[in-house]
């Protein structure tokens, strides 16, 4: 069965409303896509491994003319991917060369919460470094690392804070698929930017409250991009680093390809498709197959009807292998059906915006969870059906299961581990969500303005039968 659909209802699709900005035909000339280096580690045994991820202003060739004033980590923008096996102690030390304050927050990690976890309750003072440290006992995913400060957040992604975070593990290594980093394995983080006066980005002339937009696509920071193809298939880990954009992708001639991973996990099996919608920080992975093209043909990926990355097919050698029918075997956690539903409610558009009818408060516990009680969360978007936002809901800290949208299956590639869900209007999501750390974690909407404006809140999670810790929470003024 292949799929032509984009699943999420077409009422809602981010187009509709007054500050809606489409993307344009960039007016650049093409340049390869720009791969990002994987980021060395400073020390390696057999058991730990240690890197250090710096914040640093710097400025980037992006259009012709004059560079671009950037932020990135270990680099002018965007960042070098980092790469984190499970199971080996993780030591980072994180550093901070920026003007302001900053956090790290590992989007899509299982790690302890509020601080390691980086959401805003783990300040980086500038000229600071921290230290954090852990073990990973998830599945291989694609996951991202991006800023986190109260309200800021937005506005720091969008200068390129955001970058690639791999986690590997056996079971991934030992599949018959594309492995090679930048050559057949190739992270596409695509966001959208608008470019003023000598090609600088002004967030504030561009504020909307409902996400902010610009009309050219970037693709790892490249306007225009080309890949060169030198395998007959690849294996593409997409993220959406937009701030607001949803991306609804396909290729020229309808290519079909598999999708074999979601947020948090490979699928239980690929699904074959040739349309994909993501919403903000939902993360793919595709595999492409050119069997059927030759040296000097050329492939494009759209969103909507934009092209926004062209791969040029040089020669390949053929490669027969087949995907796996079979990717990751997921056990559905149990739910005592004593424990209640938490349901939870995203309201509003623009400066409205709410979560469970409030806004965002630093010093607040909004919820409470047992770590290792699977629970059912029922997500609702309040929004009007035709003229409402679809909000992708995160929560930090876990990776849920959806169970159903308005009582059905949900979308046929989402069987795997999630930590974003884009909810449609009028929709309620069941997700089952389980914590296996205690801590404080977030939980919001991602449009990244919508979550600055307070469309989030916070649950502390505990070990049954033990003392609650108290955790030094931030407040605005004491940042
Ligand atoms: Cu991508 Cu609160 O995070
Ligand atoms: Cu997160
Ligand atoms: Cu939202």
């Amino acid at each position: 069965e292949i799929y032509h659909d984009y699943f999420f209802d077409e009422p809602a699709f981010n187009t509709h409303d007054g500050g809606y900005v489409p993307l344009e035909i960039a007016d650049a000339p093409e340049k390869p896509l720009a791969i990002p280096a994987r980021l060395k580690p400073d020390k390696e045994t057999d058991t730990d491994i240690w890197y250090t991820v710096t914040a640093q202003a710097g400025e980037t060739p992006i259009l012709p003319g004059k560079k671009t004033k950037t932020w990135g980590y270990n680099a002018s923008i965007l960042g070098q991917t980092i790469v984190y096996p499970v199971g080996k102690h993780i030591h980072v030390a994180l550093e901070n060369h920026l003007p302001e304050l900053t956090t790290f927050h590992w989007h899509g990690l299982i790690v302890s919460g509020p601080y390691v976890d980086g959401g805003c309750h783990a300040p980086v003072y500038p000229g600071e470094t921290k230290h954090i440290d852990f073990t990973l006992d998830q599945p291989a995913a694609t996951t991202w690392l991006h800023a986190h400060p109260c309200p800021s957040t937005a506005e720091q992604v969008w200068h390129g804070l955001a970058t690639m975070v791999l986690v590997t593990d056996d079971h991934i290594n030992s599949l018959p698929l594309p492995h090679h980093y930048g050559v057949d394995d190739i992270p596409l983080v695509l966001q959208d930017r608008r470019f003023h006066e000598d090609n600088q980005l002004d967030y504030h002339a561009d504020y909307d409250p409902d996400g902010v937009q610009g009309p050219t696509a970037l693709i790892n920071g490249t306007v225009n991009p080309v890949f060169d193809v030198t395998t007959q298939k690849l294996r593409l880990r997409i993220l959406d680093g937009a701030n607001r954009r949803e991306w609804r992708l396909h290729f020229s001639d309808d290519l079909k390809f598999a999708q074999i991973a979601g947020d948090s996990s490979l699928l239980p099996e690929p699904v074959y498709m040739d349309h994909l919608m993501l919403t903000c920080a939902e993360r793919a992975e595709i595999v492409v197959d050119f069997a059927g093209y030759h040296e000097g043909q050329t492939v494009t990926l759209f969103s909507d009807d934009v092209p926004i990355l062209k791969f040029r097919i040089h020669q390949f050698a053929a490669d027969n292998t087949t995907l796996p029918d079979h990717l990751l075997t997921i056990n559905k956690p149990e739910v005592d059906p004593k424990t209640p539903v938490r349901k939870i409610e995203m309201s509003g558009m623009d400066e409205a915006v709410m979560l469970d009818g409030k806004k965002f408060s630093m010093q607040r516990i909004d919820a409470t969870q047992p770590v290792g009680q699977s629970q059912y969360w029922d997500i609702t978007n309040t929004n009007e059906k035709d003229s409402g936002m679809v909000h992708p809901f995160h929560v930090h800290g876990t990776e849920f299961l959806v169970i159903s949208r308005n009582g059905h299956a949900p979308y046929p590639n989402e069987h795997g581990f999630k930590d974003t869900v884009g909810v449609n209007p009028g929709e309620t999501v069941r997700l089952l969500v389980r914590f296996d750390l205690p801590g404080v974690y977030m939980y919001h909407c991602h449009i990244i303005e919508h979550e600055d404006g307070g469309m989030m809140a916070q649950i502390q999670t505990y070990e049954p039968g033990k003392p609650m810790p108290k955790y030094k929470l931030m407040d605005m003024d004491t940042l």
